[in-house]
């Protein structure tokens, strides 16, 4: 039980963005990795509060859970279960959402053969944990990178001002979304302000968030 007495708070899943009451934009986060992540914590003894977007997955032992189901929902779940020892942003938020949500579904006309969207930016709940009075001495974001993983992965540490990042080997084989395996890499700034490398996996999604909660200890005690 060696998270016991503190607390851990967990996003994870996708968010939807509604367009009008039949439609949204989504994405194919399945929400494991972050529910692994969750169960891990609860296993260790942390109080742990999972705010979960649409996804179909068991409640963890232990966990309490707090579905949401947009990015601006999950912004305002997360920002309440504050304070906490530990954030972990496991969830793909979606970056933008319908400036406008249509009261009744959107209908085409005859001949029309456009329709023009516009998006506008969500907020972004890990850089605002991040800087909230009540920040968590842990903050852990996620991130999904294609190429140069190092140097993106880092560059985020520094841009949110969070204490480690996981970032996806996206394009390894049988890893990734909707995968129950997965490949990380994880960076985290150390205290004289050198960054900490670990590559995880692949290797089961359980497994990873076991080896991601190791790392998270070790920076609660350094
Ligand atoms: N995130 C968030 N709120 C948002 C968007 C993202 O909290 N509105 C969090 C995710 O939970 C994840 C991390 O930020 O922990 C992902 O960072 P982001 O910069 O969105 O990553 P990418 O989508 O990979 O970024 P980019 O578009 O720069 O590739």
């Amino acid at each position: 039980m060696s998270l016991a007495g503190l607390r851990v708070v967990v996003s994870a899943g996708p968010t939807y963005e509604d367009l009008d009451p039949v439609r949204f934009i989504g994405n194919r986060s399945s929400g494991k990795m972050g529910f692994a992540v969750a169960a891990a914590a609860a296993r260790r003894g942390a109080r742990t509060v999972l705010i979960a977007g649409p996804v179909h997955l068991p409640t963890p032992d232990g966990v309490e859970r707090i579905d949401v189901r947009s990015a601006a929902q999950m912004h305002d779940a997360v920002l309440r279960a504050l304070p906490a020892d530990v954030y972990v942003g496991a969830a793909a938020v979606a970056d933008f959402t319908p400036e406008n949500i249509a009261s009744s579904k959107i209908k085409k006309t005859a001949g029309q053969d456009a329709l023009v969207l516009r998006l506008v930016r969500t907020p972004d709940i890990l850089a605002d944990v991040a800087r909230d009075a009540r920040r968590p001495r842990c903050v852990v974001g996620f991130a999904a990178e294609t190429d140069d993983v190092a140097h993106y992965a880092r560059g985020k540490l520094e841009k949110k001002n969070i204490d480690m990042i996981a970032a996806n080997r996206v394009g390894v084989a049988g890893s990734g979304f909707e995968s129950d395996d997965n490949a990380l890499n994880v960076y985290w700034r150390e205290n004289n302000d050198a960054v900490g490398e670990r590559a995880l996996g692949p290797a089961p999604k359980t497994t990873l968030a076991d080896a991601l909660m190791d790392l998270i200890e070790e920076r609660l005690h350094a």
